[in-house]
């Protein structure tokens, strides 16, 4: 598997976000898994110094619905290639007053509601184990992409809860209202099981949100399917890619962050998944 492969960083761009430019020595390769192909190709070569894997959500001219995902093979296929930290790049919805559209977003926390769980981890089928996820997101890579921010001058929140749809179609007015009222931050159709995935697989994952709309609870704005929203989407996709480039050099080389041990800590028979 990756036993040969420097640690890599990956990276999941979200929508709008199809490809990145300047790799060194860019190649394209295909990666089967257990699980079945992933999104698309996997996009890479050397980016601002490091090992670099590009892998678009919903494939090249986003084709792929939120609930057709195949997140399993996503992350399997990353972790077959030794990627020790994930970036996940996302458009969301905001749910506060204070989160306008451009601002990003690092989410701390996330709640579940989604239905659709068999892509939630790669456990089962006599492979029992249970990660803990009280944590869910990597506290040094989201430190490192809010210095990142800062240093580009963005305006960016960190921490928030980030709470997890199925879509494919957005909320009800009433939904939304709901999910203010319990407190939530951004809302969004892909991260959460991202993040599960990736700590089961022992890679540190971060969420670099980034806000389209006010989904539909803020009436006297746009709703969220309306043109200007697109405009948004494309001013952030700019964004995200210099941020990237900022934060890619300032990731350690070797994996000693706790998330790159959670399998120590889980009650399981699955420790020799991984290669050390
Ligand atoms: N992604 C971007 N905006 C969203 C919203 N309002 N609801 C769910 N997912 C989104």
């Amino acid at each position: 598997m990756s036993e040969n492969l420097p640690p890599a960083i990956g990276i999941i761009g979200g929508s709008g976000l199809y490809d990145l430019e300047g790799f060194e020595n860019r190649e394209e390769i295909s990666v089967e898994t257990p699980f079945g192909p992933p999104s698309d190709v996997l996009v890479t070569g050397k980016l601002a110094g490091r090992r670099v894997y590009f892998l678009p959500r919903h494939a090249r001219g986003h084709r792929i619905l939120p609930t057709e995902l195949n997140h399993r093979a996503n992350i399997w296929a990353l972790r077959s290639l030794n990627v020790r930290w994930i970036i996940a790049v996302t458009a969301v919805g905001s749910l506060q007053e204070k989160y306008h559209p451009r601002d990003i977003v690092l989410p701390d926390q996330f709640f579940d509601r989604t239905s659709r769980r068999d892509q939630h981890t790669f456990f089962g089928k006599g492979i029992v184990a249970h990660v803990a996820f009280g944590d869910p997101i990597s506290d040094g890579l989201r430190g490192l992409l809010h210095e990142a921010c800062v240093a580009q001058g963005r305006k960016v929140h960190n921490g928030g809860t980030y709470v997890c749809m199925d879509g494919p179609a957005f909320s009800t007015r009433a939904e939304s209202n709901a999910h203010r009222q319990l407190g939530f931050d951004i809302i969004g159709m892909t991260n959460l099981p991202e993040a599960k995935l990736a700590r089961e697989a022992e890679i540190a994952l971060a969420t670099l949100a980034m806000v389209t709309d006010y989904d539909c609870w803020k009436v006297e704005e746009e709703a969220v399917t309306a043109e200007s929203v697109i405009g948004h989407l494309h001013a952030n996709v700019a964004a995200s890619k210099a941020i990237l480039a900022q934060v890619i050099p300032s990731i350690p080389t070797e994996p000693n962050w706790p998330e790159h041990r959670s399998l120590d800590t889980a009650l399981m028979t699955a420790r020799d998944l991984w290669p050390e």
